[in-house]
Protein backbone atom coordinates (compact mmCIF):
# COMPACT_ATOMS: atom_id res chain seq x y z
CA UNK A 1 0.00 0.00 0.00
CA UNK A 2 1.62 3.47 -0.57
CA UNK A 3 0.76 6.09 1.33
CA UNK A 4 0.03 9.89 -0.50
CA UNK A 5 1.12 12.78 1.97
CA UNK A 6 2.05 16.30 0.57
CA UNK A 7 5.27 16.02 -0.71
CA UNK A 8 8.07 18.38 -0.31
CA UNK A 9 9.28 20.57 -2.93
CA UNK A 10 12.57 22.58 -3.56
CA UNK A 11 11.51 26.38 -2.48
CA UNK A 12 14.23 27.69 -5.37
CA UNK A 13 15.73 27.03 -8.57
CA UNK A 14 19.16 27.88 -7.13
CA UNK A 15 18.09 26.02 -3.83
CA UNK A 16 17.64 23.13 -6.75
CA UNK A 17 20.98 23.00 -8.37
CA UNK A 18 22.40 23.86 -4.83
CA UNK A 19 21.18 20.56 -3.61
CA UNK A 20 22.22 18.49 -6.48
CA UNK A 21 25.31 19.74 -6.50
CA UNK A 22 25.85 19.38 -3.74
CA UNK A 23 25.51 15.45 -4.15
CA UNK A 24 27.44 15.43 -6.92
CA UNK A 25 30.69 16.99 -5.87
CA UNK A 26 32.07 14.65 -3.41
CA UNK A 27 35.03 12.37 -2.30
CA UNK A 28 35.04 11.51 -5.85
CA UNK A 29 36.06 15.54 -7.14
CA UNK A 30 38.48 16.43 -4.26
CA UNK A 31 40.19 12.57 -3.75
CA UNK A 32 39.62 10.47 -6.27
CA UNK A 33 39.53 12.95 -9.57
CA UNK A 34 43.46 14.08 -8.74
CA UNK A 35 44.84 11.25 -8.06
CA UNK A 36 43.10 9.51 -11.47
CA UNK A 37 44.31 12.34 -13.19
CA UNK A 38 47.73 12.60 -12.09
CA UNK A 39 48.07 8.86 -12.57
CA UNK A 40 46.25 8.42 -16.12
CA UNK A 41 48.34 11.05 -18.33
CA UNK A 42 47.11 14.68 -17.02
CA UNK A 43 44.94 16.77 -19.92
CA UNK A 44 44.75 13.20 -21.81
CA UNK A 45 42.52 11.59 -18.87
CA UNK A 46 40.52 14.98 -18.51
CA UNK A 47 39.85 14.72 -22.51
CA UNK A 48 38.62 11.15 -22.25
CA UNK A 49 36.45 12.27 -18.66
CA UNK A 50 34.66 15.38 -20.76
CA UNK A 51 33.78 13.08 -23.42
CA UNK A 52 31.89 10.67 -20.90
CA UNK A 53 30.34 13.70 -19.16
CA UNK A 54 28.71 14.71 -22.35
CA UNK A 55 27.94 11.20 -23.94
CA UNK A 56 26.92 9.34 -20.60
CA UNK A 57 26.80 11.79 -17.60
CA UNK A 58 24.84 14.82 -18.16
CA UNK A 59 21.85 12.91 -20.13
CA UNK A 60 21.35 10.70 -17.48
CA UNK A 61 21.60 13.45 -15.40
CA UNK A 62 18.92 14.93 -16.94
CA UNK A 63 17.13 11.49 -17.52
CA UNK A 64 17.20 10.10 -13.47
CA UNK A 65 15.92 13.56 -12.28
CA UNK A 66 13.58 13.83 -14.78
CA UNK A 67 11.87 10.29 -13.80
CA UNK A 68 11.52 11.53 -10.23
CA UNK A 69 10.04 15.04 -11.61
CA UNK A 70 7.70 12.94 -13.74
CA UNK A 71 6.35 10.93 -11.49
CA UNK A 72 7.08 12.45 -7.58
CA UNK A 73 7.48 9.65 -6.30
CA UNK A 74 10.75 7.57 -4.95
CA UNK A 75 12.77 5.43 -7.29
CA UNK A 76 11.06 2.36 -6.39
CA UNK A 77 7.63 3.68 -7.00
CA UNK A 78 8.88 5.67 -10.10
CA UNK A 79 10.13 2.62 -12.07
CA UNK A 80 7.42 0.70 -11.66
CA UNK A 81 4.92 3.63 -12.48
CA UNK A 82 6.85 4.32 -16.00
CA UNK A 83 8.33 0.48 -16.85
CA UNK A 84 5.65 -2.01 -15.16
CA UNK A 85 5.69 -4.03 -12.11
CA UNK A 86 9.10 -5.46 -12.47
CA UNK A 87 10.34 -2.44 -12.65
CA UNK A 88 9.41 -1.63 -9.37
CA UNK A 89 11.79 -4.38 -8.07
CA UNK A 90 14.70 -2.76 -10.05
CA UNK A 91 14.00 0.64 -8.73
CA UNK A 92 13.92 -0.38 -5.60
CA UNK A 93 17.83 -2.22 -5.94
CA UNK A 94 18.81 1.32 -6.56
CA UNK A 95 17.52 2.48 -3.44
CA UNK A 96 19.50 -0.58 -2.12
CA UNK A 97 22.56 0.65 -3.45
CA UNK A 98 22.51 4.21 -2.40
CA UNK A 99 22.11 2.99 1.11
CA UNK A 100 25.19 0.89 0.86
CA UNK A 101 27.14 3.62 -0.62
CA UNK A 102 26.00 5.73 2.40
CA UNK A 103 27.22 2.89 4.69
CA UNK A 104 30.66 3.13 3.10
CA UNK A 105 30.69 6.57 2.43
CA UNK A 106 30.40 7.66 5.87
CA UNK A 107 32.96 4.99 7.17
CA UNK A 108 35.36 6.55 5.13
CA UNK A 109 34.48 10.56 5.53
CA UNK A 110 34.95 8.90 8.93
CA UNK A 111 38.56 9.17 8.89
CA UNK A 112 38.64 13.12 7.40
CA UNK A 113 36.08 13.87 10.32
CA UNK A 114 39.31 12.04 12.64
CA UNK A 115 41.85 13.93 10.43
CA UNK A 116 39.96 17.32 10.84
CA UNK A 117 39.88 16.97 14.37
CA UNK A 118 43.59 16.26 14.61
CA UNK A 119 44.95 19.06 12.91
CA UNK A 120 42.94 21.37 14.58
CA UNK A 121 44.48 19.79 17.52
CA UNK A 122 47.76 20.42 15.68
CA UNK A 123 49.03 16.69 15.25
CA UNK A 124 49.46 16.84 11.28
CA UNK A 125 52.18 19.24 10.89
CA UNK A 126 55.03 18.24 12.75
CA UNK A 127 56.22 15.12 10.20
CA UNK A 128 59.81 15.32 8.77
CA UNK A 129 58.87 12.50 6.15
CA UNK A 130 56.14 11.06 4.53
CA UNK A 131 56.74 7.54 6.40
CA UNK A 132 56.40 9.12 10.09
CA UNK A 133 53.07 10.76 8.64
CA UNK A 134 51.91 6.99 7.18
CA UNK A 135 53.23 5.46 10.89
CA UNK A 136 51.07 8.46 12.96
CA UNK A 137 47.69 7.35 10.13
CA UNK A 138 48.27 3.86 10.91
CA UNK A 139 47.92 4.71 14.14
CA UNK A 140 44.96 6.37 14.12
CA UNK A 141 43.65 3.57 12.18
CA UNK A 142 44.11 0.69 14.45
CA UNK A 143 41.90 2.39 17.12
CA UNK A 144 38.32 1.10 16.67
CA UNK A 145 36.84 3.92 18.90
CA UNK A 146 38.24 6.67 16.85
CA UNK A 147 37.29 5.13 13.39
CA UNK A 148 33.77 4.12 14.51
CA UNK A 149 33.52 7.78 16.95
CA UNK A 150 34.22 9.31 13.99
CA UNK A 151 32.03 7.56 11.50
CA UNK A 152 28.73 8.01 14.42
CA UNK A 153 29.72 11.52 14.62
CA UNK A 154 29.97 12.22 10.47
CA UNK A 155 26.63 10.69 10.66
CA UNK A 156 25.14 12.72 13.37
CA UNK A 157 25.74 15.85 10.96
CA UNK A 158 24.02 14.32 8.47
CA UNK A 159 21.14 12.88 10.33
CA UNK A 160 20.57 16.31 11.61
CA UNK A 161 20.10 17.91 8.34
CA UNK A 162 18.18 15.35 7.23
CA UNK A 163 15.79 15.79 10.08
CA UNK A 164 14.84 19.21 8.59
CA UNK A 165 13.59 18.05 5.83
CA UNK A 166 13.81 19.07 2.29
CA UNK A 167 13.47 22.72 2.38
CA UNK A 168 14.69 23.09 6.03
CA UNK A 169 17.00 20.73 6.12
CA UNK A 170 18.39 19.39 2.52
CA UNK A 171 18.35 22.78 0.79
CA UNK A 172 19.65 24.88 3.60
CA UNK A 173 22.40 23.04 4.54
CA UNK A 174 23.75 22.72 0.66
CA UNK A 175 22.59 27.42 0.53
CA UNK A 176 25.18 27.33 3.67
CA UNK A 177 28.00 24.52 3.08
CA UNK A 178 28.63 25.18 -0.66
CA UNK A 179 29.39 28.59 -0.98
CA UNK A 180 31.55 27.66 1.97
CA UNK A 181 32.95 24.63 0.09
CA UNK A 182 33.83 27.01 -3.36
CA UNK A 183 35.01 29.99 -0.95
CA UNK A 184 37.14 27.01 0.78
CA UNK A 185 38.39 25.74 -2.37
CA UNK A 186 39.02 29.00 -4.08
CA UNK A 187 41.42 29.69 -1.00
CA UNK A 188 43.37 26.66 -1.35
CA UNK A 189 43.69 27.04 -4.52
CA UNK A 190 45.42 30.57 -5.09
CA UNK A 191 47.65 29.30 -1.88
CA UNK A 192 48.80 26.39 -4.00
CA UNK A 193 49.47 28.64 -6.86
CA UNK A 194 52.18 30.74 -4.71
CA UNK A 195 54.27 27.91 -3.63
CA UNK A 196 57.24 27.09 -5.13
CA UNK A 197 56.96 24.76 -8.38
CA UNK A 198 53.54 25.57 -8.69
CA UNK A 199 54.21 26.10 -12.43
CA UNK A 200 56.01 22.88 -12.90
CA UNK A 201 52.61 21.38 -11.08
CA UNK A 202 50.28 22.65 -13.64
CA UNK A 203 52.85 21.63 -16.42
CA UNK A 204 52.69 17.87 -14.90
CA UNK A 205 48.71 17.92 -14.41
CA UNK A 206 47.91 19.46 -18.30
CA UNK A 207 50.37 18.21 -20.62
CA UNK A 208 48.54 15.44 -21.73
CA UNK A 209 50.39 11.91 -21.91
CA UNK A 210 48.87 9.57 -24.44
CA UNK A 211 50.50 6.60 -23.73
CA UNK A 212 49.08 7.02 -19.96
CA UNK A 213 45.80 6.34 -21.79
CA UNK A 214 45.35 2.59 -21.09
CA UNK A 215 41.71 0.62 -21.65
CA UNK A 216 42.45 1.07 -17.29
CA UNK A 217 42.49 4.56 -17.47
CA UNK A 218 39.09 4.85 -20.03
CA UNK A 219 37.02 2.66 -17.87
CA UNK A 220 38.32 4.86 -14.42
CA UNK A 221 37.31 7.95 -16.62
CA UNK A 222 33.75 6.10 -17.42
CA UNK A 223 33.19 5.11 -13.86
CA UNK A 224 34.09 8.65 -12.23
CA UNK A 225 31.80 10.25 -14.53
CA UNK A 226 29.28 8.16 -13.11
CA UNK A 227 30.19 8.40 -9.75
CA UNK A 228 30.65 11.96 -9.64
CA UNK A 229 27.45 12.82 -10.77
CA UNK A 230 25.68 10.02 -8.13
CA UNK A 231 23.95 8.56 -10.74
CA UNK A 232 22.86 4.30 -10.81
CA UNK A 233 21.49 5.10 -7.28
CA UNK A 234 17.90 6.66 -6.61
CA UNK A 235 19.54 9.94 -5.37
CA UNK A 236 18.88 11.90 -8.91
CA UNK A 237 15.85 10.15 -9.36
CA UNK A 238 14.58 11.27 -5.62
CA UNK A 239 16.45 14.49 -5.76
CA UNK A 240 13.95 15.15 -9.01
CA UNK A 241 10.78 14.39 -7.21
CA UNK A 242 11.29 17.29 -5.29
CA UNK A 243 12.01 19.47 -8.38
CA UNK A 244 8.54 21.41 -9.37
CA UNK A 245 7.27 21.22 -13.26
CA UNK A 246 8.56 25.02 -13.72
CA UNK A 247 12.30 24.06 -13.59
CA UNK A 248 13.90 24.32 -16.90
CA UNK A 249 16.13 21.24 -16.66
CA UNK A 250 18.42 22.08 -19.15
CA UNK A 251 19.51 24.92 -17.97
CA UNK A 252 19.81 24.03 -14.26
CA UNK A 253 21.41 20.27 -14.75
CA UNK A 254 24.10 21.77 -17.61
CA UNK A 255 25.33 24.52 -14.54
CA UNK A 256 25.71 21.64 -12.11
CA UNK A 257 27.74 19.61 -14.32
CA UNK A 258 30.10 22.33 -15.07
CA UNK A 259 30.46 23.33 -11.36
CA UNK A 260 30.61 19.67 -10.88
CA UNK A 261 34.08 19.21 -13.34
CA UNK A 262 35.22 23.06 -12.31
CA UNK A 263 35.41 21.66 -8.43
CA UNK A 264 37.31 18.53 -9.65
CA UNK A 265 39.54 20.42 -11.92
CA UNK A 266 40.56 23.16 -9.54
CA UNK A 267 40.68 20.17 -6.73
CA UNK A 268 43.71 18.79 -8.58
CA UNK A 269 45.40 22.03 -9.37
CA UNK A 270 45.66 22.25 -5.53
CA UNK A 271 46.74 19.28 -4.20
CA UNK A 272 49.30 18.96 -7.01
CA UNK A 273 50.63 22.65 -6.61
CA UNK A 274 50.83 21.76 -2.73
CA UNK A 275 52.56 18.35 -3.37
CA UNK A 276 54.82 19.80 -5.81
CA UNK A 277 56.11 22.73 -3.39
CA UNK A 278 58.05 20.20 -1.36
CA UNK A 279 59.14 17.97 -4.82
CA UNK A 280 56.00 14.81 -4.05
CA UNK A 281 54.86 13.77 -6.77
CA UNK A 282 51.55 12.30 -5.22
CA UNK A 283 50.39 8.64 -4.48
CA UNK A 284 46.80 6.96 -4.92
CA UNK A 285 44.57 6.36 -2.30
CA UNK A 286 44.65 6.86 1.26
CA UNK A 287 48.30 7.87 0.98
CA UNK A 288 47.59 10.67 -1.04
CA UNK A 289 45.56 12.49 1.51
CA UNK A 290 46.64 10.72 4.92
CA UNK A 291 50.14 10.25 4.05
CA UNK A 292 51.46 12.96 1.79
CA UNK A 293 49.46 15.52 2.38
CA UNK A 294 50.11 15.89 6.20
CA UNK A 295 53.85 15.32 5.16
CA UNK A 296 53.69 18.34 3.05
CA UNK A 297 51.05 20.79 5.14
CA UNK A 298 54.73 20.16 7.89
CA UNK A 299 56.78 21.34 5.48
CA UNK A 300 55.12 24.18 4.05
CA UNK A 301 54.35 28.17 5.19
CA UNK A 302 51.33 27.83 7.28
CA UNK A 303 50.40 24.57 7.01
CA UNK A 304 48.98 24.30 10.23
CA UNK A 305 46.49 26.66 9.35
CA UNK A 306 46.00 25.20 5.91
CA UNK A 307 45.76 21.80 7.03
CA UNK A 308 42.46 21.64 8.99
CA UNK A 309 41.27 24.07 6.30
CA UNK A 310 41.60 21.50 3.93
CA UNK A 311 40.04 18.54 5.89
CA UNK A 312 37.07 20.79 6.27
CA UNK A 313 36.45 21.38 2.43
CA UNK A 314 36.65 17.73 2.23
CA UNK A 315 34.11 16.51 5.16
CA UNK A 316 32.05 19.46 3.83
CA UNK A 317 32.10 18.01 0.30
CA UNK A 318 31.69 14.72 1.82
CA UNK A 319 28.52 15.78 3.84
CA UNK A 320 26.86 17.10 1.62
CA UNK A 321 27.03 13.96 -0.59
CA UNK A 322 26.16 11.33 2.36
CA UNK A 323 23.20 13.48 2.61
CA UNK A 324 22.10 12.74 -1.06
CA UNK A 325 23.00 8.87 -0.23
CA UNK A 326 20.64 8.87 2.56
CA UNK A 327 17.78 10.75 0.92
CA UNK A 328 15.93 7.53 -1.26
CA UNK A 329 15.62 5.07 1.39
CA UNK A 330 14.15 7.80 3.83
CA UNK A 331 12.02 8.68 0.89
CA UNK A 332 11.16 5.29 0.43
CA UNK A 333 10.24 4.53 4.12
CA UNK A 334 8.32 7.40 4.42
CA UNK A 335 6.46 6.67 0.36
CA UNK A 336 5.84 3.32 1.57
CA UNK A 337 5.13 2.97 5.24
CA UNK A 338 3.72 6.48 5.76
CA UNK A 339 6.64 6.91 8.00
CA UNK A 340 7.36 10.65 9.24
CA UNK A 341 10.30 11.98 8.27
CA UNK A 342 12.02 11.75 11.55
CA UNK A 343 11.31 7.98 12.05
CA UNK A 344 12.30 7.45 8.58
CA UNK A 345 15.76 9.41 8.80
CA UNK A 346 16.45 7.68 12.14
CA UNK A 347 15.92 4.05 10.36
CA UNK A 348 18.12 4.79 7.42
CA UNK A 349 20.73 6.35 9.19
CA UNK A 350 20.60 3.68 12.04
CA UNK A 351 20.75 1.29 9.11
CA UNK A 352 24.06 3.06 7.47
CA UNK A 353 25.92 3.03 10.57
CA UNK A 354 25.15 -1.01 10.56
CA UNK A 355 26.61 -1.20 7.52
CA UNK A 356 29.80 1.09 8.18
CA UNK A 357 30.40 -0.65 11.13
CA UNK A 358 31.97 -3.79 9.59
CA UNK A 359 33.88 -0.85 6.95
CA UNK A 360 35.03 1.22 10.34
CA UNK A 361 36.38 -1.90 12.02
CA UNK A 362 38.27 -3.00 8.44
CA UNK A 363 41.42 -1.10 9.41
CA UNK A 364 41.84 -2.54 12.85
CA UNK A 365 39.44 -5.32 14.02
CA UNK A 366 38.49 -7.04 11.30
CA UNK A 367 41.51 -6.38 9.33
CA UNK A 368 41.87 -10.34 9.30
CA UNK A 369 38.37 -10.85 7.42
CA UNK A 370 39.58 -10.86 3.74
CA UNK A 371 36.29 -12.00 1.79
CA UNK A 372 37.75 -12.82 -1.87
CA UNK A 373 41.05 -10.76 -1.23
CA UNK A 374 39.55 -7.62 -0.19
CA UNK A 375 39.20 -5.99 3.10
CA UNK A 376 35.22 -5.61 3.91
CA UNK A 377 35.29 -2.34 3.31
CA UNK A 378 37.41 -2.39 -0.04
CA UNK A 379 34.78 -5.23 -1.11
CA UNK A 380 31.52 -3.09 -0.43
CA UNK A 381 33.20 -0.15 -2.44
CA UNK A 382 34.06 -2.08 -5.10
CA UNK A 383 30.37 -4.50 -4.85
CA UNK A 384 28.94 -0.63 -5.03
CA UNK A 385 30.69 1.06 -7.22
CA UNK A 386 32.03 -1.23 -9.64
CA UNK A 387 28.83 -3.34 -9.63
CA UNK A 388 25.64 -1.94 -7.95
CA UNK A 389 25.95 1.79 -9.79
CA UNK A 390 26.23 0.72 -13.24
CA UNK A 391 23.52 -1.42 -12.62
CA UNK A 392 21.77 1.37 -11.60
CA UNK A 393 22.68 3.37 -14.18
CA UNK A 394 21.86 0.71 -16.77
CA UNK A 395 18.73 -0.14 -15.86
CA UNK A 396 17.34 3.84 -15.42
CA UNK A 397 19.31 3.92 -19.48
CA UNK A 398 17.13 1.30 -20.06
CA UNK A 399 14.01 2.19 -18.48
CA UNK A 400 13.95 5.64 -19.96
CA UNK A 401 15.44 4.81 -23.40
CA UNK A 402 13.35 1.76 -23.97
CA UNK A 403 10.47 1.58 -21.79
CA UNK A 404 9.57 4.79 -21.11
CA UNK A 405 10.09 5.56 -24.29
CA UNK A 406 12.09 8.72 -25.92
CA UNK A 407 8.81 10.41 -26.75
CA UNK A 408 7.68 11.35 -23.27
CA UNK A 409 11.30 11.59 -21.88
CA UNK A 410 11.62 14.77 -23.73
CA UNK A 411 8.09 15.71 -22.94
CA UNK A 412 8.62 15.82 -19.51
CA UNK A 413 11.92 17.07 -19.78
CA UNK A 414 10.80 19.96 -21.85
CA UNK A 415 7.93 20.73 -19.04
CA UNK A 416 9.53 24.25 -18.05
CA UNK A 417 11.58 24.50 -21.22
CA UNK A 418 9.49 24.42 -24.76
CA UNK A 419 11.01 27.04 -26.18
CA UNK A 420 14.47 25.55 -25.74
CA UNK A 421 13.99 22.18 -28.03
CA UNK A 422 12.24 24.84 -30.60
CA UNK A 423 14.98 26.84 -30.98
CA UNK A 424 17.77 24.21 -30.60
CA UNK A 425 17.08 21.34 -32.51
CA UNK A 426 19.92 18.88 -32.14
CA UNK A 427 18.97 18.71 -28.16
CA UNK A 428 16.12 16.38 -28.66
CA UNK A 429 18.16 13.51 -30.78
CA UNK A 430 21.20 14.12 -28.67
CA UNK A 431 19.40 13.39 -25.02
CA UNK A 432 17.33 10.48 -27.28
CA UNK A 433 20.62 9.25 -28.61
CA UNK A 434 23.14 8.62 -25.65
CA UNK A 435 20.20 7.60 -23.13
CA UNK A 436 18.82 4.89 -25.43
CA UNK A 437 22.16 3.75 -27.16
CA UNK A 438 25.65 5.21 -26.12
CA UNK A 439 25.54 4.65 -22.17
CA UNK A 440 23.66 0.72 -22.22
CA UNK A 441 26.75 0.16 -24.70
CA UNK A 442 29.17 2.03 -22.59
CA UNK A 443 28.26 0.57 -19.15
CA UNK A 444 27.52 -2.70 -20.46
CA UNK A 445 31.40 -2.30 -21.36
CA UNK A 446 31.64 -1.41 -17.63
CA UNK A 447 29.73 -4.34 -16.28
CA UNK A 448 31.78 -6.87 -18.28
CA UNK A 449 34.53 -5.57 -17.48
CA UNK A 450 33.54 -5.99 -13.74
CA UNK A 451 32.53 -8.84 -14.06
CA UNK A 452 35.71 -10.13 -15.77
CA UNK A 453 38.15 -8.78 -13.28
N1 LIG B 1 28.87 12.13 -5.99
C1 LIG B 1 29.51 11.84 -4.74
C2 LIG B 1 31.00 12.07 -4.85
O1 LIG B 1 31.45 12.55 -5.85
C3 LIG B 1 29.33 10.45 -4.35
C4 LIG B 1 28.00 10.04 -3.90
C5 LIG B 1 26.90 10.84 -3.87
C6 LIG B 1 27.85 8.85 -3.49
C7 LIG B 1 25.68 10.39 -3.48
C8 LIG B 1 26.65 8.41 -3.09
C9 LIG B 1 25.55 9.17 -3.12
O2 LIG B 1 31.75 11.78 -3.96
Amino acid sequence: MMFRMKRESWGSRLGFILAVSGSAIGLANIWRFPHLVGQYGGAAFVLVYLIFLILLGFPLLVGEISIGRNTSKSPAASFRQLGGKGWGAVGGLTIITGFIVSGFYSAVAGWIVGYLFESLQGNLTNFTTVTEAKEYFEGWMSSPWKTLGAQALFLGMATLILFYGVRKGIERANKILMPLLFFLLFFLFVYGLSLPRSNEAMKFLWNPDWTALTPAAILAALGQAFFTLSLGQGTMVTYGSYTPKSENLIFSCLPIVVMDTIVSLVAAGTIFTILFSVGSEGESGEALLFHTLPFVFSEIPFGFLFAPLFFLLVMLAALTSEVSALEPTVAFLMDRFGWSRKKAVAAAAAGAFLIGVPCALSPNVLSHIQPFGHSILSGLVTLGSDILIPIGGLSAALLIGWRWKGKRFIEEVSTGSKELFHKTKWLKPYLIFCVKFIAPVLIGIVLIQAFVT
